[in-house]
């Protein structure tokens, strides 16, 4: 379905969880999430009923997010459920992979096609600082296991931190030539949780390009990325910018949160609850998203904060 502002909207980022077996500083608070009532989040049957009447209104791709969805015990069977729905053309997933070594092969035997991995370091001491306290050999092993398991072009994600992992992007951008695997630098966003940042610790991805002057840009793959390539690297470098140059005139998206709200805006707090509803009534909640769909975000840097209301976990990203 076309919006207001003549985007076509095909792309649904699928909420699961808010729980997550991480706590990443910039998405979560160090408390985790108080588990809500089974009651107020959406059941499975909800959760592919929505699907299909978002693929009734042109919605063609889906990535499943949390919190970690990977926590979520009927995962692979909610996987299987979107999958098998008319018109959904691609299933995605983002994860931090810790758990994918026991899952992935289940994962793509669902149908599964993508995985995006989060990967903020190389350095152990520094991934168990950033997640509060996880182990970086567990996501490393996630990452072998999706590369073994035969996802296609995965994606590794990197927050941007200054004085955090600036002084690794050569070494995170060189798992492109050894890897058959894209590496992405995100610019971090003004969440709430990442306001124990300070102002030098938002930088653009600019610092990209200044470090790796020996990148090639490269035909676009439709997605938030720009994207360019080491000489001889298997796979690509993307950069993604929500601050320094956002991306609203080609949002082809909406969100559904696990407590079953659509959100036509990641950093707005419009919503749309859908918990509950039929299939009818579903479908008339994500015309009225798309209808109500922002034709941008407004102003967001350090100062001004998104206007999100809820942290990273309980959005996905
Ligand atoms: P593909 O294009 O399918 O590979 O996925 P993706 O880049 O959309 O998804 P992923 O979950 O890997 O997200 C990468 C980063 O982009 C995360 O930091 C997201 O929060 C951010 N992101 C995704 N969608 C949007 C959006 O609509 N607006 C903004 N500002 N950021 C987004
Ligand atoms: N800014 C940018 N990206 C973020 N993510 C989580 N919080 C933020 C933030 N404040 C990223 C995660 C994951 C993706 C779903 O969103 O690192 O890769
Ligand atoms: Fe968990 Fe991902 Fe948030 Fe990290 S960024 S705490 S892995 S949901």
């Amino acid at each position: 379905m076309i919006d207001r502002f003549g985007r076509n909207i095909t792309y649904l980022r699928l909420s699961v969880t808010e729980l997550c077996n991480l706590r990443c500083r910039y998405c979560m608070p160090e408390e985790g999430v108080c588990k809500k009532d089974h009651s107020s989040m959406l059941t499975q049957e909800e959760t592919v009923m929505a699907v299909k009447a978002a693929a009734s209104l042109g919605i063609k791709k889906v990535r499943v997010t949390g919190g970690e969805p990977l926590v979520k015990p009927n995962i692979v069977s909610i996987c299987r459920g979107i999958a098998g729905i008319d018109g959904i053309e691609e299933l995605c997933l983002t994860t931090n992979g810790i758990r994918l070594p026991e899952l992935g092969h289940e994962l793509k035997k669902a149908g599964v096609d993508r995985l995006n991995i989060s990967l903020d370091t190389l350095d152990a001491d520094k991934y168990r600082y950033i997640t509060r306290n996880g182990d970086l050999a567990d996501a490393v092993k996630g990452i072998e296991t999706a590369l073994s398991c035969g996802f296609e072009k995965i994606k590794l994600n990197a927050v941007l931190i200054g004085g955090f992992n600036d002084d690794e992007i050569a070494d995170l951008a060189g798992l492109t030539v050894r890897y058959p695997l894209d590496m992405r630098f995100i610019e971090m966003m003004p969440m709430m949780d990442s306001r124990i940042f300070s102002e030098d610790a938002f930088i653009p991805y600019t610092v990209v390009l200044d470090k790796l002057p020996e990148l090639e840009p490269v035909t676009s793959d439709g997605g938030v990325a720009r994207l360019y390539r080491l000489p001889g690297a298997l796979g690509n470098i993307g950069l993604i910018s929500p601050i320094s140059a956002h991306f609203c005139a080609e949002c082809n998206r909406l969100r559904l949160t696990a407590d079953g709200k659509i959100r036509p805006c990641l950093h707005k707090c419009d919503e749309y609850p859908i918990k509950g509803l039929d299939y009818d009534g579903m479908r008339d909640q994500f015309k009225a998203a798309i209808e109500g769909k922002p034709q941008w975000h407004g102003e967001l840097s350090y100062t001004a904060r998104s206007g999100a209301g809820r942290s990273m976990n309980r959005i996905g990203g």
